[in-house]
């Protein structure tokens, strides 16, 4: 079968297989937006969907997995931990909450939403008890540098096996790719493209036009080709296929580094690093 979103899977430090692409739900906060976005994304072929307990909609992500009728087997969910939500304990209560408002026995995947200082080895012992208690299958972070790997390396009993971290053309993070790459962690995208700022580049448009493709899905095809995940949002059916759509063109060694030349470390968030302290992670 030719290689589509449904069958395209990376394989985590754990053994876990994972979607390389998946949908992101941030921003989604009207029920019934999030339940036709997670119809329709379905229904082209993603297989993960990226929520969090900051972005509240976890019900209404639950519904709009519950209404796909689909084999739990057949789809991956991800949600994170907030920063109100760390400490040993408060996690632990935090995740048996998001499970019952997503109405899940387990989620896939569980991140730290951001690296705070407060709690910062707390959190983690309690995603490696909540994995040994299967309430969760894969554990790892986002938002997290290599400073932050580092130090949870100090003490960890098991690593995380991914960093869900702001990637895009003008944010191409390229050594924090390779850290993670090299430690056996997969780097997830997240804003893969750019929140869709400025899809208006001349490069961009460029490459869009030799290919038959959009500038989005110029983006998304560099990204793949980096060999990292992406879960890219959007709330419109014809955006969330053509998204999905990457599958049957290559970007050229050539054409992949014109775009690696767009990157102006420009971040839509803050850096991890200044905010490592409860309390300064947003607004962004
Ligand atoms: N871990 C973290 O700290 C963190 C932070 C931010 C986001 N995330 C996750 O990453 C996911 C993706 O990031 P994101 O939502 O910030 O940004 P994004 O996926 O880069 O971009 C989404 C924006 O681009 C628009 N868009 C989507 N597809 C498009 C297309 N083909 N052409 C033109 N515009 C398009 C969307 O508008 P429409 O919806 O109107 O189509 C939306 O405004 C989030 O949903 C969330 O799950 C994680």
């Amino acid at each position: 079968m030719a290689t589509q979103i449904s069958n395209q899977f990376l394989t985590l430090a754990d053994g876990n297989r994972m979607p390389q692409e998946g949908f992101g739900l941030y921003k989604i906060t009207d029920e019934k937006e999030a339940v036709n976005a997670i119809k329709w994304a379905y229904e082209t072929g993603y297989r993960l969907f990226d929520t969090a307990q900051m972005y509240e909609n976890e019900e209404f992500v639950g519904e709009g997995l519950r209404q796909l009728s689909a084999p739990r087997e057949s789809y991956f969910v991800t949600t994170k931990v907030s920063e109100a939500n760390q400490g040993y304990d408060q996690t632990k209560q935090s995740v048996v909450s998001s499970l019952k408002k997503l109405g899940l026995d387990y989620v896939d995947l569980l991140l730290i939403h951001w690296p705070v200082h407060q709690h910062f080895f707390e959190t983690w012992r309690a995603f490696e008890d909540l994995k040994a208690e299967g309430l969760v299958r894969s554990i790892g972070v986002s938002n997290y540098g290599m400073v932050h790997l580092e130090y949870l390396a100090t003490k960890a009993r098991e690593m995380p096996v991914l960093d869900q971290l702001e990637v895009h053309p003008w944010l191409t993070e390229k050594p924090m790719l390779k850290f993670n790459a090299e430690h056996n962690i997969i780097t997830q995208a997240w804003s893969p493209l750019g929140r869709g700022k400025r899809l208006d580049d001349p490069v961009l448009l460029k490459l869009a036009a030799a290919h038959g493709k959009t500038p989005a899905q110029i983006i998304l095809r560099w990204h793949l080709q980096n060999g990292i995940a992406i879960i890219p949002k959007s709330v419109h059916q014809d955006r969330i296929k053509a998204n999905a759509d990457i599958f049957d063109f290559e970007l050229s060694p050539a054409e992949m580094q014109q775009i690696d030349g767009l990157n102006t470390n420009h971040r839509i968030s803050k850096e991890p690093e200044m905010v490592y302290e409860f309390g300064y992670q947003y607004p962004y």
